[in-house]
């Protein structure tokens, strides 16, 4: 059920279908919209064949200094009222509350919503897109994953005649920027991280990005979407990259890879047969041939392999005011011309049942760095405890140039094994007399 649309004539008389349009937020993104919204009115009435009334736009302190020059009387903390005058509703306040509430009341309004918010979407976007199904309406959030960067609209639309079978991404523009500056300056991660702050990249608190909790909640998204299942937040294993050293990433290096944070969704076997998707986000080796590695700076990229059209990347600006709002002006674009020609919004396909697979399940590869004792035999003795649990050994490099006195570094990849049997082989590892220190694990991914 939609809202009645108004019609009215313009300054030359001309009949126009006018689309009410509240704004929830005014921050980064919000601003940005805002100003397009009110510059680009005329253009985008042309798209559409309609023109978009911006009628008002909620905030929490009217009185605040914004990023763009607005319309004082636009601003209202009264974000109720304006939802319930809506055609279209473009929520970029972030948080769970109140935008849930606001988004399900413009729902049920019979408002198209735009949205931008991952967090939301991770945790309640099942009952969200169900409730708009129902009511017919339109849901749309292509900025809630990797920016300005068109991922969900190429993965629902474009993509559902096809069948994906895995999904990286680098959906995370603070950590990238951090990885990338160790790799190629040498800095350490909170050197890194500093620097991120200062270019306004991370977060005061940049928890959320460095500790995985962003990337994670774009690969709840990137699954639902991509393998026509409802994947939980709680269902994405997670870990950050706040351990990840510069010996890390020299090691990586020399070997041929890059680290990355990756967001990972794929079809997969398990090491016991069972078939479904394993989602989940770590910092990752990738080799240094592999697009991704080439993602530089804070930039976001997914590649995506389906079975039809095989390997797709796409790539571009993960976030920052202008690139996000543009994503979001493409949804209320599309959202307003569905609005204008009328039938129902977007279904969001869930009737899939794949299952998601726990982590230790899972067949990976891991890199292992150790410390030993550097005498005749210990080689030996690791191999055969690699051996014990099932795991075979890719590659191994030695070196004792950083290494204390009597000490040698061990480097190893595996081949693809059980998720559970490589953990509990670098258990095994640590407890071995002749291993000093366990020095890093990584997955590597890519291959
Ligand atoms: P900001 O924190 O910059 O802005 C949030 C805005 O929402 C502010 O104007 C704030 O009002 C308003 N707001 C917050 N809570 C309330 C409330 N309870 N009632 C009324 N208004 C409220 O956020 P961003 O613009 O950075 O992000 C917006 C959304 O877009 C988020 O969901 C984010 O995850 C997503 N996103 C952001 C990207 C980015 O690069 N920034 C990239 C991709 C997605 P006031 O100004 O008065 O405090
Ligand atoms: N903090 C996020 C990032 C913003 O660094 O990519 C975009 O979601």
């Amino acid at each position: 059920m939609n809202r009645k649309l108004e019609d009215s004539n313009d300054e030359k008389g001309r009949h126009t279908v006018v689309l009410r349009t509240a704004l929830l937020g005014c921050g980064s993104v919000g601003s940005q919209v805002a100003r397009i919204l009110l510059e680009e009115a005329d253009s985008l009435e042309e798209r559409i064949g309609a023109r978009l009334e911006l009628t008002g736009i909620a905030v929490r302190d009217t009185n605040a200094i914004r990023d763009v020059e607005l319309p004082p009387e636009l601003f209202t903390t009264n974000a109720t009222a304006l939802v319930k005058d809506a055609d279209i509703v473009i929520e970029l306040m972030g948080g769970i509350e109140p935008a849930k509430t606001l988004i399900l009341a413009a729902i049920e309004n019979g408002a198209s919503v735009v949205t931008g918010n991952k967090a939301l979407l991770a945790q309640h976007g099942p009952a969200l897109y169900e409730k708009a199904d129902a009511a017919g309406v339109q849901l749309s959030y292509e900025a809630a994953v990797a920016g300005a960067v068109p991922i969900v609209r190429p993965i629902r639309d474009s993509l559902s005649g096809d069948k994906i079978t895995r999904v990286l991404g680098i959906v995370n523009g603070t950590t990238n920027y951090i990885l990338d500056q160790m790799d190629s300056t040498g800095v350490k991660f909170y050197d890194a991280l500093a620097d991120a702050q200062q270019l306004g990249y991370a977060e005061a608190d940049p928890t959320a990005d460095v500790d995985g909790h962003d990337a994670a909640s774009k690969a709840a998204i990137l699954a639902t979407l991509s393998f026509h299942t409802r994947f939980r937040l709680d269902r994405v294993f997670c870990e950050g990259i706040r351990h990840i050293t510069a010996e890390d990433i020299a090691a990586a290096k020399d070997a041929g890879y890059v680290i990355k944070l990756l967001a990972i969704a794929e079809r997969t076997t398990t090491g016991d047969g069972d078939e479904g998707v394993s989602v989940r986000v770590h910092p990752s080796l990738l080799r240094r041939t592999h697009p991704l590695a080439a993602v530089h700076g804070a930039f976001n990229a997914v590649f995506v392999e389906a079975e039809g059209a095989g390997e797709l990347m796409f790539y571009g600006q993960g976030a920052g005011g202008v690139p996000t709002a543009s994503a979001v002006l493409g949804d209320v674009v599309s959202a307003a011309r569905r609005l204008v020609l009328g039938g129902p919004g977007r279904t969001e396909i869930a009737s899939a049942e794949i299952r998601p697979l726990p982590i230790d399940t899972v067949m990976t590869s891991y890199a292992i760095g150790v410390e030993v004792v550097d005498e005749s035999g210990v080689l030996a003795s690791i191999a055969s405890l690699f051996a014990g649990r099932g795991v075979s050994i890719e590659s191994m490099h030695q070196s004792t140039g950083q290494s204390a006195q009597g000490s040698a570094e061990l480097r190893f990849v595996t081949h693809r094994a059980r998720e559970s049997a490589l953990a509990a082989t670098v258990r095994d590892l640590a407890d071995m007399d002749v291993v000093k220190t366990v020095i890093s694990v990584l997955r590597v991914e890519g291959e």
